[in-house]
């Protein structure tokens, strides 16, 4: 996720641009840059850092310009990978979010006609594509360079012989214009430029716009009415996009951030590893995998492992990072995968080194691409899913279950053939994930009372089997950290070797019990601690098997069980959320925890 911002007729465009690059720091803030225009030179400014690094002085007096906060996703935070990005004739500067799917393929017949590259990122294609195509009308450029482009984009385009003309489009990825008394705004957030107006107008996909100082044209994909509208909300209330806390606001980005982690990785075969010499097919010839990480991260690696043994037929071992000690008599024919949220953790790091002087290969999953073990690892795959500002880990948890459940698709599709129907439908079975989460978010009220019901007891259970273990374990992780109430997350069928002793009257149990295979066991477990009198909380996806149980039933949205991972995880979150707001606790800066643990 990113953050771009255009502007158009205004006094001082750098200032204007750098104030809004500031409230939009929250989309992504590894690097950052911005263009203005004056005469017909095109003058950047762009830092490998915070917006705060930004020399805007160093800038010439402008009306206009284009700018963006970049959270990357290819190509490291450098300086060069920083937008805007320009062509080799430095006409055009663009600004992008969203991932250009087909970068690699244009980006060859581009250098095959003579183009030059100066980033590794997705994006600059486009400015190379508009140095090609530009007759004098750079609206005209973007219209037609778009048809080219497969993914998902938000883009901004000034051209050096256009004074005034900030051209954008969009698909699958947000754009709003913005109309002021001083000049006319186009962004990926109302509020980069809410200080200035609230008439806005939001583009849809496929639109085109031309945004000058007194005119907007927008050329709509669909025929429609294009009318400005009012928001209603004012600044001061924006900064979490509305949401009173970041993890509110992250617990609702997750059906957005795993559609972007869905993007061009559900067509079997076609995933990205980056690397300089391992390949996917290099992956698939692993036969042992050995997870490593902490946290959230490890409850993350520890549902995914299943997936790659039932779908690769990959033997796999999850261990906590900090007590990892490989083996060395297997490290030639294993695979370590760290998976690190910030991608700094010192003990994953530490046992990502571990696993190197052991002569393993390794490959790092996280969410912040240029981080140590980004550089460290021999490959890596970002999760896409944008800065996680709460300590509680919530959409980067959800983002590495949905990339490694591909990853252990598409290696079992190489190993095992495509004549697999259980990796398809698994595959198909994911697009739906997105939609799943909308609507069990759409309305949470249950799920809040539950939480806040929770927040008057000082210890709790939460149950799971198969997958559903790990969640239990990440729902318990996050009622714990934030609310401050003893969790504990178990596989169910160990309740009668030991926790069991621990129930009695009104103790409450979460139960994740998805329909399908696991119904009975789940089923047996709840009725054994209900009858030593717990309050039995179901969280389900089926609706049938619990409707004369006299259980506490919350129905999530998905009949597919490899979706029910997901819809479960958000339940649990949101449950959390409301059991520490009960408790009046600090939910974004729970006690004696930090985002990024970098000591051992
Ligand atoms: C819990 C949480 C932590 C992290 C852990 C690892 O909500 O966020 O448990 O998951 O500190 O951090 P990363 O994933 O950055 O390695």
């Amino acid at each position: 996720m990113c953050g771009i911002l255009g502007c158009a007729g205004v006094d001082d465009a750098a200032s204007i641009l750098y104030e809004g690059l500031e409230r939009l720091e929250y989309r992504g803030y590894d690097s950052a840059g911005l263009a203005v225009a004056n005469g017909n030179t095109l003058a950047l400014e762009r830092v490998a850092g915070r917006v705060h690094q930004l020399n805007i002085r160093s800038l010439p007096p402008a009306t206009y310009g284009i700018a963006h906060t970049r959270w990357a996703t290819h190509g490291p935070p450098t300086k060069a990978n920083a937008h805007p990005h320009q062509p080799c004739d430095a006409s055009v500067a663009i600004a992008h979010n969203g991932i250009i799917e087909n970068h690699a393929e244009l980006r060859n017949a581009l250098e095959t006609s003579g183009h030059t590259f100066t980033s590794d990122t997705d994006t600059e294609v486009v400015a190379h594509l508009l140095e090609d195509t530009y007759d004098g009308d750079i609206v005209a450029s973007l219209d037609t360079v778009k048809e080219q482009l497969e993914g998902t984009y938000a883009l901004l385009a000034i051209h050096a012989e256009e004074p005034g003309v900030v051209a954008a489009t969009r698909y699958r990825s947000p754009l709003v214009l913005g109309l002021a008394e001083q000049g006319n705004f186009v962004a990926s957030d109302v509020v980069a430029f809410r200080a200035y107006t609230d008439q806005v107008i939001f583009l849809e996909d496929g639109d085109v716009a031309r945004v000058t100082r007194d005119s907007y044209d927008v050329t709509p994909a669909t025929p429609r009415t294009i009318e400005p509208q009012r928001v209603d909300w004012k600044l001061e209330e924006a900064t979490k996009a509305g949401f009173p806390h970041f993890m509110l606001k992250e617990i609702h980005e997750q059906p957005r951030s795993i559609e972007e982690a869905l993007v061009g990785r559900t067509n079997l075969g076609t995933f990205d590893i980056e690397s300089n010499d391992l390949t996917l097919p290099d992956l698939a010839c692993f036969d042992d995998a050995v997870f490593i990480a902490c946290g959230s991260s490890y409850n993350a690696a520890l549902a995914a492992s299943r997936l790659f043994q039932t779908h690769a037929n990959i033997a796999t071992r999850v261990e906590l990072a900090s007590e990892y000690e490989p083996l060395e008599a297997t490290a030639e024919r294993t695979l370590v995968i760290a998976v690190t949220q910030s991608g700094e953790t010192a003990d994953t790091l530490d046992a990502l080194r571990k696993a190197q002087n052991s002569g393993a290969t390794t490959l790092s999953v996280t969410n912040v691409v240029g981080s140590t073990a980004t550089r460290q690892a021999d490959a890596w795959v970002p999760i896409r899913a944008g800065p996680e500002i709460s300590v509680a880990a919530t959409k980067s948890f959800t983002g590495q279950l949905n990339v490694l459940h591909l990853l252990a698709l598409h290696l079992g599709h190489l190993r095992r053939g495509s004549s697999q129907p259980k990796i398809h439908e698994e595959m198909e079975a994911l697009r739906h994930v997105p939609t799943l989460l909308r609507s069990l978010l759409d309305d949470t009220t249950h799920l809040d009372q539950i939480g806040r019901w929770l927040a008057d007891h000082e210890r709790c259970f939460v149950l799971g089997k198969g997958q559903g273990h790990a969640v239990a374990l990440e729902s318990a992780l996050k009622i714990k950290e934030i609310s401050y109430i003893h969790a504990e997350g178990l596989a169910a069928g160990e309740l009668k070797h030991g926790p069991l002793a621990l129930i009695e009257d009104g103790t409450p149990v979460l139960a994740l019990a998805p329909g399908g295979t696991l119904m009975d066991s789940m089923r047996s477990s709840m009725e054994e601690v209900a009858a030593r009198g717990a309050h039995v909380i179901a969280l389900t996806d089926t609706r049938e098997a619990f409707q004369d149980s006299g259980f506490e039933t919350v129905h999530a949205p998905g009949e597919e069980p490899s979706t029910f991972p997901y819809t479960a995880t958000v339940m649990g979150q949101v449950i959390a959320y409301y059991a520490a707001i009960e408790r009046g606790t600090n939910v974004d800066k729970p006690r004696n925890l930090a985002k990024s643990v970098t000591v051992e």
